[in-house]
C-alpha cells in the first residue's frame, strides 16, 4: 500500500516513512503547500486545509499539523508554531523561558486522512524545555525537548525513539490502526 503525505516538511516525511516501513506501506511526499489558517485548534487548521486540498489533489492524501504548548506560556505557540519557528525560532522560546522555572510543554500532532472523508487522528506527547539546545537530529523545537521518563531531547535521538513516543509516532499509530481495520491491508 502507498500513502501520499502532503508537505514541504522533510524531518515529518522521514519520521512516517520510518513509522510505516515496519508495517509494508510506503509513504511518498507530495510536496504541495496549503493555507494554514487562524483557529484556536490544529484540528480546524487541518480540517480546513484538507478540504482545500481536496479540491486540487487526487486520490487519498494525509497531512499533519502540529504545534507545541508551552504552559508558562499559556499554551503558546501553539497553533502559531511553524509562524514562530520561522521567525524567532527555539532561541526565542528559550529567551521567553528565561528565569521560568516552570519548563513544562507539550507537542500534539493531527493527523488528517482524506478518502472522500475527512479523519482525524491525534497524539500528544508531556515533557520539558531544556534550558538550551542539545542534539542534532530531527526538525523544528526538537533541540529544547525533553518527553517525560527521558533526558535526552528529541533531536539527540534517533528517528525510531522519537517515533515511539512522540507526538506524531502516536498519532500515527492512531491513524495506522484505523487503516488496518478499515482497510485490512
Ligand atoms: P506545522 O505542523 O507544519 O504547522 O508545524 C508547526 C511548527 O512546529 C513547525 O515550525 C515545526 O518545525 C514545529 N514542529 C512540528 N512538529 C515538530 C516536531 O516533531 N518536533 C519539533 N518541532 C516540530
Amino acid at each position: 500500500m502507498e500513502l501520499a503525505f502532503v508537505t514541504s516538511n522533510p524531518g515529518k516525511v522521514e519520521e512516517a516513512r520510518r513509522y510505516f516501513e515496519g508495517f509494508g506501506v510506503r509513504v511518498y511526499q507530495l510536496k504541495m503547500s496549503y493555507p494554514e489558517i487562524q483557529a484556536d485548534t490544529l484540528e480546524e487548521v487541518a480540517k480546513y486545509a484538507v478540504e482545500w486540498l481536496s479540491e486540487r489533489v487526487e486520490g487519498p492524501f494525509f497531512l499533519d499539523d502540529s504545534g507545541l504548548f508551552v504552559e508558562a506560556l499559556g499554551g503558546f505557540p501553539g497553533v502559531y508554531s511553524a509562524y514562530v519557528y520561522r521567525t524567532i525560532g527555539y532561541w526565542g522560546i528559550l529567551k521567553l523561558l528565561a528565569g521560568e522555572s516552570n519548563r513544562r510543554a507539550f507537542f500534539k500532532s493531527v493527523v488528517a486522512y482524506w478518502d472522500g472523508k475527512l479523519h482525524l487522528f491525534t497524539g500528544e506527547v508531556h515533557g520539558r524545555i531544556t534550558n538550551e539546545p542539545r542534539g542534532t537530529g530531527g526538525f523544528g523545537f526538537d533541540p529544547i525537548f525533553v518527553p517525560d521518563g527521558f533526558d535526552k531531547t528529541f533531536a539527540e535521538m534517533t528517528t525510531e525513539e522519537k517515533n515511539e513516543i512522540s507526538h506524531r509516532g502516536n498519532a500515527l499509530r492512531a491513524f495506522s490502526n484505523w487503516l488496518k481495520e478499515n482497510l485490512k491491508y
